[in-house]
């Protein structure tokens, strides 16, 4: 069978960086000729790329080649592909587990997807795993390669891969490499290029987007012996924001301890930067915070939340906290409680700590929280969460809200569902079937813990793609 007549699905596990990648390897085949299915049965090729964040990604991905090994029996010539994070911490022990995989690459090398799925063919089962990014432009960022996107209207652009922190928990640095930002420069062109195809929302993507540019300042400092040695993240929103067809900015994520005034005034004075922060938070307690090395406090995490507010009076914050952190006790988790009640959240994303293996909290296992007692703790947060998520929702009834139109409602194909600038999923009633991408006024006039009910007003600007961007290159 030839290439171009071969049809692939791409399966995602992993975070928003991980589904960006997704789309640079479906970018990648649809180069080659290949064509994207959205099911296995017509696939000839299945390429999963993993996450290894918590433990449960580690087994779902097991469990799913499990599956896949049937599915590569029932027709010669098929090819699984495994990518990602888990691929690049786990290496041969991939193929260890699941012999019958055909690819295995890692996330520094994602420009070789086409290449690998090719050779492969030829010589069997291949593992290529880098250990650290190609520091060359034409492979480092997305924007030099194609990119397979499946919505017209928004956009993720990477700012910055991998992280220098040394947060406890975490297996990010292990398997995304050391902090490079790419030069501004670059990602203006791609903002521009999106915008010129009909994107106007972009979301900036890196593990510490606070610290973005930090190395490209050193290096300038370093060759011209001047400059400072400044982040440059607060003139990245300014003029990502200032790119003509932009009208809306969002980005993850900051980190709490590089949080500083100029990216809360750049995000307040720049009209297309959205009314939203995702600020992690992790926990409440500063002793757990100290065993995280998250380098700040709780109280340090609020004075930030306040001057965030004080800037800008109607943002939404969300956060990701993480329960049943090694050593973690009642009394800690009160107080995560207690801040997270004071932080007043929009939504947070709440993960029950998970030991990976290569990380400094993955050792304190004699510290290893009961798990019926990790399990109360979620739940006694996901109530007080709620809690507040209602009471801000309900204080937006009665209010007029920008919407961008995503589609059909999932639950209910009557009506549209839509983003808020906050980042609210809203539903609302049109007589006319709406484009994604459109964008429109909507009153709020219902409001429930994890989404608000809408009016529509008004139309404000057309969409101006029917359908999907096809392969786009710089
Ligand atoms: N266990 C549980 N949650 C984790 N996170 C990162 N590592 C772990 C881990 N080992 C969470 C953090 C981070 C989010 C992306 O995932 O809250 O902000
Ligand atoms: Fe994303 Fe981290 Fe998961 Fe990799 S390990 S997909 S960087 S969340």
């Amino acid at each position: 069978m030839t290439q171009e007549s071969q049809k692939f699905v791409v399966r995602t596990f992993g975070c928003q960086m991980n589904e960006h990648d997704s789309e640079r390897i479906s970018g990648l085949l649809s180069t080659e000729g290949m064509t994207a299915v959205d099911d296995d049965t017509e696939a000839d090729v299945v390429v999963l790329n993993t996450c290894c964040i918590r433990e449960n990604a580690d087994n779902k991905l097991y469990g799913t080649l499990g599956h896949l090994k049937t599915w590569k029996a029932q027709r010669e010539g098929r090819q699984i592909v495994v990518a990602g994070c888990l691929s690049q911490k786990d290496r041969d022990g991939v193929r260890g587990r699941a012999p019958w995989v055909d690819v295995v690459l890692g996330t520094h090398n994602v420009h070789r997807t086409a290449d690998l799925v090719r050779e492969a063919r030829v010589i069997g089962p291949i593992t290529e795993i880098f250990d650290e990014a190609v520091v060359d432009d034409h492979v480092l960022f997305p924007s030099a390669l194609p990119v397979r996107r499946e919505t017209t209207w928004n956009a993720w652009v990477t700012i910055q891969i991998g992280c220098d922190n040394t947060c406890a928990y975490c297996i990010v640095p292990a398997v995304r490499g050391r902090e490079i930002s790419r030069p501004i420069d670059q990602i203006l062109d791609e903002v521009a290029h999106l915008a010129a195809t009909g994107v106007t929302e972009v979301t900036l993507l890196g593990q510490n987007v606070n610290s973005y540019g930090r190395d490209l300042a050193l290096a300038e400092r370093r060759e011209t012996g001047s400059g400072s040695a400044r982040p440059l993240f607060a003139r990245l929103l300014r003029e990502v924001g200032a790119v003509p067809g932009i009208r809306r900015v969002r980005y993850t994520s900051p980190h709490p301890k590089d949080m500083r005034t100029d990216v809360l005034e750049a995000m307040a004075g720049t009209t297309a930067v959205c009314e939203h922060l995702h600020y992690p938070l992790q926990s409440g307690s500063d002793r757990v915070l100290a065993l995280m090395h998250r380098g700040y406090t709780a109280d340090r995490y609020l004075e930030r939340l306040t001057e965030a507010r004080r800037l800008m009076p109607d943002l939404a914050v969300t956060t990701d906290i993480i329960v049943g952190f090694p050593g973690e006790t009642e009394d800690d988790f009160v107080r995560t409680l207690e801040v997270a009640a004071e932080a007043d959240f929009d939504s947070t994303y709440t993960f029950i700590f998970s030991p990976r293996e290569g990380t400094e909290a993955a050792t304190m296992v004699e510290h290893f929280v009961d798990p019926a007692i990790v399990a109360d703790r979620f739940e006694r947060l996901r109530i007080v969460v709620e809690r507040t998520a209602l009471r801000r929702h309900e204080a937006r009834v009665g209010r007029l809200e920008e919407v961008v139109v995503e589609g059909p409602s999932k639950r209910d194909p009557g009506l549209v569902s839509g983003r808020t600038r906050h980042n609210k999923l809203i539903h609302f009633a049109s007589t006319e079937p709406m484009r994604p991408g459109t964008y429109a006024t909507v009153e709020v006039i219902r409001a429930a813990p994890h989404f608000l009910g809408g009016r529509l007003v008004e139309v404000l600007a057309e969409a101006l793609h029917k359908v999907r961007i096809p392969v786009a290159s710089l």
